[in-house]
């Protein structure tokens, strides 16, 4: 039966300070962890054992999923010292891939496309690997890649730096969508105890030999890795989700939530479990709000993430900003980012009252874990 691995061991250094008490893939996307939406996907295209390439923060993960029993998976863990790479991770992960087929996903990407689907098209095809791929109009941040239209095969391998979008007359590129669906062959092209990337050293090697295919996704994909993709990614998902749900109301508001009437939702929001918003609060559009948040009377959240057990006092404003766990904003604060720049706590920050938080145009705010900030930050 096919098999999952999933990199989660990067050290996520661009989405600090909120890597420093959560590790990348644990993150939070529409209220879930982005690699437990990943599991999720691929249970549906009957995945039943996973992977996890873990490094640094594996407690974390491992305390988190534990053997997986709760999602009806069978979670096997490996462990590198320090991040091995991503070939160098897979190499590790070699004892429990030899007999079939697998997928090998970075842990960090929201998306939502059918697995099995890419399961069939690879059988077919019949190479050692077929990479999902995703076409983009901004090819240069990605790994492109250079298709022969006629075959399918992927001819070239272009990482990032390699990559002049001058060279090609094109809108938009297929690109390293990081998902692959790989043969236990792979193994024989990836020396162990290296640290080696399989974008960079390996896939390249196994273009040249013609033994490369693709599976062209649709539908949502997006990395997390920068804060603003961070909190696109949780829209777009959302907004996913309601149309897939047919919420007209464009509203997933927790059972167990209580929110007082007066409250004014402008769609789309999503409000966690045992949330509590108070009288004459404006909630939106673009907002999801964690499990057990409390919000105060007169408060306002806009394009902005709350995550669990965040506590917002009276008459706050927060815009463009991603709130990690188990902070505390007082009263009369105001929080504001802008469209390039987010306001970002990391987890059991606490804001003193009346203080004004306000990214310049060209610079984000970071507050790291357990700090408490008692002046303005402008
Ligand atoms: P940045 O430090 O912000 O670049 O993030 P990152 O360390 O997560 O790196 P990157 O975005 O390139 O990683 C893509 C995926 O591969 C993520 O899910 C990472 O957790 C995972 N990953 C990256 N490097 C390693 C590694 O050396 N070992 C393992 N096990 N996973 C890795």
């Amino acid at each position: 039966m096919t098999k999952g691995v999933i990199l989660s061991g990067g050290w996520g250094t661009r989405l600090r300070p909120l890597t420093c008490t959560i590790p990348k893939t644990l993150i939070p996307v529409a209220n879930k962890p982005v690699v437990e939406r990943q599991m999720l996907l691929l249970k549906k295209a009957g995945v039943k054992e996973i992977i996890l390439a873990v490094s640094v923060m594996d407690e974390y993960l491992k305390n988190y999923f534990k053997d997986g029993e709760k999602l009806g998976l069978k979670i096997h863990y490996t462990k590198e010292e320090s991040p091995m790479g991503t070939a160098g991770a897979l190499k590790i992960a070699q004892p429990y891939l030899e007999d079939e087929n697998f997928f090998m996903l970075n842990g960090d990407v929201i998306l939502n496309f059918s697995f099995k689907e890419m399961l069939d098209l690879h059988l077919d095809y019949g190479g050692i690997g077929t990479i999902a791929s995703r076409q983009v109009d901004d090819p240069s941040r990605y790994g492109v890649l250079i298709i022969d239209e006629k075959t399918q095969k992927i001819e070239k391998f272009l990482e990032k730096e390699l990559f002049n979008p001058r060279d090609i007359n094109q809108n938009t590129m297929p690109v390293n969508a990081g998902v692959s669906l790989l043969e236990p062959e792979i193994f024989t092209y990836i020396p162990p105890r290296k640290k080696l990337s399989i974008e960079r050293d390996i896939y390249p090697k196994l273009t040249k030999k013609g033994l490369l295919y693709h599976y062209p996704i649709s539908g949502i994909w997006k990395d997390i890795g920068k804060p603003h993709e961070l909190l696109n990614g949780n829209i777009l998902l959302l907004k996913e989700l309601l149309e897939e749900s047919k919420n007209y109301s464009k509203k997933i508001i927790a059972q167990s939530a209580d929110i007082n009437q007066s409250v004014r939702i402008n769609p789309p929001v999503m409000i966690g479990e045992k949330t509590i918003i108070n009288e004459s609060c404006e909630i939106g559009p673009n907002v999801i709000i964690g499990d057990n948040v409390y919000i105060e009377k007169g408060s306002k959240v806009r394009d902005s993430l709350i995550y669990k057990e965040v506590y917002i006092s009276e008459n706050t404003k927060i815009n463009k900003a991603i709130i990690s766990d188990n902070s505390l904003i007082r009263k009369g604060v105001e929080i504001r980012g802008n469209e390039n720049n987010l306001v970002i706590l990391s987890s059991y920050v606490q804001i003193q009252d009346n203080l004004k938080l306000i990214c310049p145009s060209n610079t984000s705010i970071t507050v790291c874990h357990h700090e408490v900030v008692k002046e303005d930050i402008i």
